[in-house]
Order: structure tokens, then sequence, then C-alpha cells
């Protein structure tokens, strides 16, 4: 099983997904490519030998169609079985997601369906949860709302602010994507619960 990631930023999701398919696991990674040149995820993915590509969003202003037909271009030559969006910040229209419906996987720092979209921990904190997490999701046209294949759940404390908890839930991102991937690319797409 190919598995394609795309990342924006520095890709410690990234790394963990590269780092666990390895052995038995059913899956390999064929790409890593982000919207940025300069996401610092590149690097780490060519230094664990993983093919890179790049495609900046800002040489498409007002584009997206157009970037996204830039982004194909690498995307469709490995060939991936799997899309995982992993720190990647840019949505992507209806059309792209359509492509690849059913399997494209994405990880998002809250309790979906509770805080799609942005600012996700001071918006937790901001509304006095106790418990706040991270969900892996299948990608649907709609933002952060497809089929849920797996959540972790930490506390959230007194005097944590957004730093602490995104450090708190971040350790739990990088334990439940990796356990997704597992049981998903081996077509088990019963969610796992951490
Ligand atoms: C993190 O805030 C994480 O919660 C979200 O994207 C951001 C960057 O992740 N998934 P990564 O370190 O680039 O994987």
């Amino acid at each position: 099983t190919r598995v394609a990631i795309l990342i924006s930023g520095g890709g410690s999701n990234m790394i963990r997904l590269v780092r666990d398919m390895t052995g038995d696991h059913p899956a390999r990674p064929v790409l890593v490519a982000s919207n940025d040149p300069q996401a610092g995820g590149l690097a780490r993915a060519a230094a664990l030998g993983v093919p890179t590509a790049a495609v900046d969003h800002r040489d498409f202003p007002r584009d997206r169609a157009g970037f996204e037909a830039a982004l194909l271009q690498p995307l469709l030559a490995a060939d991936p079985d799997i899309i995982c969006l992993a720190g990647f910040m840019r949505i992507l229209t209806p059309a792209f997601v359509q492509r690849f419906a059913g399997r494209m996987l994405n990880i998002h720092p809250s309790l979906l369906p509770k805080y799609p979209g942005l600012a996700t921990h001071a918006r937790a904190i901001a509304a006095g949860d106790a418990q706040a997490g991270c969900t892996v999701h299948l990608v649907t046209p709609e933002l952060d709302a497809g089929p849920v294949l797996g959540q972790a759940r930490v506390p959230v404390l007194p005097g944590d602010d957004a730093d602490a908890l995104a450090a708190r839930v971040l350790v739990q991102e990088h334990r439940l994507y990796p356990a997704v991937l597992r049981r998903f690319a081996a077509g088990d797409h019963t969610p796992v619960m951490l």
C-alpha cells in the first residue's frame, strides 16, 4: 500500500507515520509533499529517504484550482493508494477531495465534531472543557467533518494555556495517527479509540 503525506510545516506527525511504516506494516511512504517549499518537514522526510515535492501556494494567488493542479502532478506520479494530511494547512476543493474519496485521511487537533477549524485548544479552554484531544477522520468536502477513524483524549488541566494543551494533544496525535494508518491500510475502518 502506497502512502503519500501532505504537510505544511515541521511534519512531526509525518515523521511518526514514516517511521512506523516498516517491517510487517502493509504500507510504505512514497511521497511527502508540501504547499511550502520551506517546510521543515521536507528535509526531515528526505533524511528518512522519502521522495519529496513542494508546490508553493503563493505562486497561485486566488487560484486554488491552479495550485491543486500543480500539486496533483507529483502526487499522481507517486501513484498513492492513501493520502495522509498531516499538519497540512490548506483547504482543498471538493473536486480535489472527491478524487481521493474514501482514501484521504486528516488529523485534526480536537475531539470532532467539536471545534472544526482553527484555534481548537483555545476554544476548548475557553469553553471550560474537562477533556480535549485529536481526531483522525476521512476527508470529505466539508471541512473537518468526515467519518471518524480514531480519537485520543487528554485532560484539560487547571492553568492550561493553548500551548500547554497543544503540546499534550500533540503527543497523542503522534500515537493515534500511526495506529489509525496501520488499521486503515489493512482494510479495517474500525475507529481507534485511545
Ligand atoms: C499541529 O498543531 C497539529 O496539532 C496539527 O498540525 C500542526 C502541525 O503538525 N495536526 P505537524 O507537526 O506539522 O505534524
